[in-house]
């Protein structure tokens, strides 16, 4: 069993969940097997809620995308009465892939093959030589749908019409914290980037923060990743973790130079400065004031420039990530000021995925939206930071480690609950009882 506790963590009230009376284990073979992952895209991928993409993908009527996850591909496209739509991305004729990408301005779907030819509804419309068919009806052939929902500026699509709403899918989670303002986000930049790693290999790196002091060591000086409350919904979690703020791993602790000089290093543009540039001293700060809260000045003066309002939030609330962990592949990294999503999508092979960041900028509320810039580079093409790109640096090495005979089961900490739980509700989907994780 993990043990829950209720603690009263700095910025919100949530349960800490850190102890396991024994470890959990959980075969490796999830992780490499050609089995299991045909069980995922047989019973997973088709029938659960996935982030496809952002309401500024498409922002105006006839702006589309297509959402590839294995070989299932969605479109998703504003029609001309500026309502959300979603289709299976297949022609009714004889099976063409109708779109490939993403554009604006479409006005009907045209499959390139024949030119069979649906409206943005996805009524029938026009089939070329259509009496050498015999007889038949434009509403025996609509497009299929799929659910397609928003929260906040994420759009999210499920192929299977029977299964629940959005809302309850995801469960608490669009409520815990409206102060962060997600909805006035902009997503500037989608980048897809193919990972020599399955895709729970890497979602899993972004489901705990217990590898700070293995991978990213240069946060310890800004971060308390030790008292970091975790909370978990049915499928979902969250972890809510200080920055500006020395690690008490940190034997000796952090001067305020130091934790300054890490913040700026790790973050330094939430205050207006290169990440890559020296920090300089510590601002003054004043009596009954902390480091924390000079930083907090700092975020609300950025974030003025740009027209952003956050002379409200305390500094708890401007300090401390809020990270949340959807089911099954998609983690948000939230602050008021700033927004990063990661999701993972399985690969053509066990060992491969799709990794997508998805970049955004808060901007004053009624700001008119565009797509963002949609791109597939390979893995170090570009620079998202010191912490990412160790991530992303990592990611070959763990999953080699994974296939190594010797090797039969991941053992986890109650730290690393939110693995668990993705276990726990992998296991729910694709059928399998008695459930096969060990301990805890
Ligand atoms: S496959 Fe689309 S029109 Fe023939
Ligand atoms: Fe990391």
């Amino acid at each position: 069993m993990i043990e829950v506790t209720e603690t009263a963590p700095v910025g919100s009230t949530i349960a800490s969940v850190t102890r396991a009376s024994e470890p959990f284990r959980i075969p490796s073979a999830r992780y490499i097997s050609t089995e299991w992952a045909e069980l995922e895209s047989d019973r997973l991928w088709p029938h659960v809620w996935q982030m496809a993409g952002t309401v500024d993908h498409v922002a105006e009527p006839g702006d589309w995308f297509e959402y590839q996850v294995g070989w299932l591909s969605v479109v998703v496209v504003r029609g001309d009465d500026g309502a959300l739509r979603a289709f299976q991305n297949v022609c009714r004729h004889r099976g063409n892939s109708l779109v490939c990408g993403e554009g604006r301005s479409m006005s009907e779907l045209r499959c390139g093959y024949h030119r069979w030819c649906w409206d943005l509804q996805g009524t029938l419309k026009e089939v070329p030589s259509r009496r050498g068919f015999g007889a038949f009806r434009n509403d025996e052939l609509p497009l299929i749908p799929v659910q397609v929902g928003t929260w906040g500026p994420f759009v999210f699509v499920n192929l299977d019409l029977g299964a629940e709403p959005l809302d309850a899918f995801l469960e608490g989670v669009p409520t815990d914290a409206p102060w962060l303002g997600l909805a006035d986000f902009h997503c500037t930049y989608d980048v897809a980037i193919p990972m020599p790693c399955n895709w729970k290999t890497l979602i899993d790196g972004f489901s705990e923060t217990y590898h700070v002091q293995g991978l990213h060591r240069e946060m310890l000086p800004m971060t308390d990743d030790v008292n970091s409350p975790q909370r978990l919904w049915g499928r979902h979690g969250k972890l809510e973790q200080p920055y500006g703020v020395a690690s008490p791993r940190l034997r000796d602790g952090a001067s305020d130079q130091e934790i300054f000089d890490a913040f700026v290093a790790v973050m330094g543009t939430r205050i207006g400065k290169p990440t890559t540039e020296p920090a300089g001293p510590v601002p003054a700060i004043g009596v009954d004031a902390t480091l924390r809260d000079v930083l907090a000045d700092g975020v609300r003066a950025t974030a003025a420039h740009v027209g952003v309002d956050l002379a409200d939030l305390a500094t708890d609330q401007l300090m401390n990530m809020q990270q949340y962990n959807l089911f099954p592949n998609t983690t948000i990294v939230a602050f008021p000021d700033l927004l990063q999503v990661v999701k993972s999508r399985p690969g053509p092979t066990p060992d491969e995925c799709f990794m997508d960041m998805l970049v955004f900028e808060r901007r004053g509320p009624g700001t008119s939206r565009t797509p963002p810039t949609r791109v597939t580079v390979e893995p170090g093409a570009i620079d998202f930071g010191m912490v990412i790109n160790q991530d992303i640096d990592a990611l070959g090495r763990i999953q080699r480690g994974l296939h190594q005979p010797g090797f039969t089961e991941l053992m986890l900490s109650g730290e690393e609950c939110r693995i668990v739980n993705l276990h726990r509700n992998l296991e729910h989907y694709l059928g399998i009882t008695p459930s096969e994780i060990r301990g805890g």
